[in-house]
């Protein structure tokens, strides 16, 4: 017997565990780091009001550490929160632990300081590195959490509304440090019905040099968010009388005939945290 998995370039059939299957060619590789990974999907918020145990925690946060970061430099900082009503506060969610992921220069800052250096990193360069960094422990701990049988959400629910909130609740340092990405951990109140799907392949995959979509292959992504049966797009978007999903998340979720005609507050805030360079002279 076979069991699938949507992979690469459409179905793949693999080996089930243990078993030789001559029919198979090459087999894809399994292990239980990639089952893992596999795995993963998003708890969109349902999350049941139950503690994470103090050692999986830890272990979560110590085993994301070890992510690649530039330089070994770990700008970034982990705000761990366990008030339900401050994770909402923060991200609009709340599950068992919320761990908030800055970019954040200003523990270095302090250290150049105390040895009589000035120390400005405020290029859009330190910047990105910081906001990979960032994003790296965060994933690795998703990865580390869903090994330990604990669920996540990634939420950038962190950006919407208004983003001052952050340094008055949680008394983020004025300059040089950013909310990046917040991680909700915890146990869904309820299993999601379907893991979602993934494009792959054309489009998002290019060997050897990048290689732009042609219109046959445009139909063909928009046809493959339109199969629900895939699971990519969300699911209502026919129901509010559109042709395509894309037709949906051009027009009313990404708003792509927006105009920005006035200076946001996030880069109003990436401004003022010493983020956004301003040549000398
Ligand atoms: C930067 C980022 C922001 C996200 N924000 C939200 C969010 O605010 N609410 C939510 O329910 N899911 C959020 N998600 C989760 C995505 O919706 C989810 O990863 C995507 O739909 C794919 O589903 P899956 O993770 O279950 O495979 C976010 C994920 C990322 C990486």
């Amino acid at each position: 017997m076979k069991s699938s998995v949507l992979l690469g370039g459409g179905l793949i059939l693999r080996a089930a565990a243990g078993r030789a299957d001559t029919a198979t060619p090459a087999a894809a590789p399994a292990n239980s780091t990639l089952n893992t990974l596999q795995s993963l999907r998003t708890i969109h918020g349902n999350f049941a009001d139950q503690p994470l145990p103090d050692s999986a925690l830890e272990a979560i946060l110590r085993t994301s550490l070890r992510a690649a970061n530039a330089s070994n430099s770990q700008s970034y900082s982990i705000i761990v929160v366990k008030d339900r009503q401050l994770m909402r506060d923060v991200c609009g969610y709340a599950g068992s632990c919320l761990l908030l992921y800055c970019a954040d220069y200003s523990r270095m800052k302090v250290c150049a300081q105390s040895l009589g250096y000035t120390y400005e990193p405020g290029t859009i360069v330190d910047f990105v590195t910081a906001t990979i960094n960032a994003a790296l422990v965060a994933q690795t701990a998703v990865i580390a959490a869903k090994s330990l049988g604990i669920d996540s959400l990634l939420t950038n629910g962190i950006h919407r509304g208004d983003i001052e909130r952050h340094w008055k609740l949680l008394e983020l340092p004025p300059e040089h440090c950013f909310p990046i990405i917040a991680l909700v951990l915890g146990y869904p109140t309820q299993e999601p019905a379907f893991q979602r799907g993934r494009l792959d392949g054309t489009g998002v995959i290019h060997t050897g040099k990048y290689r732009p979509l042609s219109k046959v292959e445009a139909d063909e992504i928009t046809r493959r968010y339109d199969d629900k049966s895939l699971h990519i797009g969300s699911e209502d978007w026919d129901a509010n009388g559109y042709a395509h999903y894309l037709d949906w998340y051009l027009k009313d979720w990404v708003h792509a005939d927006r105009k920005i005609t006035a200076e946001t507050p996030m880069l109003r805030r990436l401004k003022r945290s010493g983020f956004v360079e301003f040549p000398a002279g």
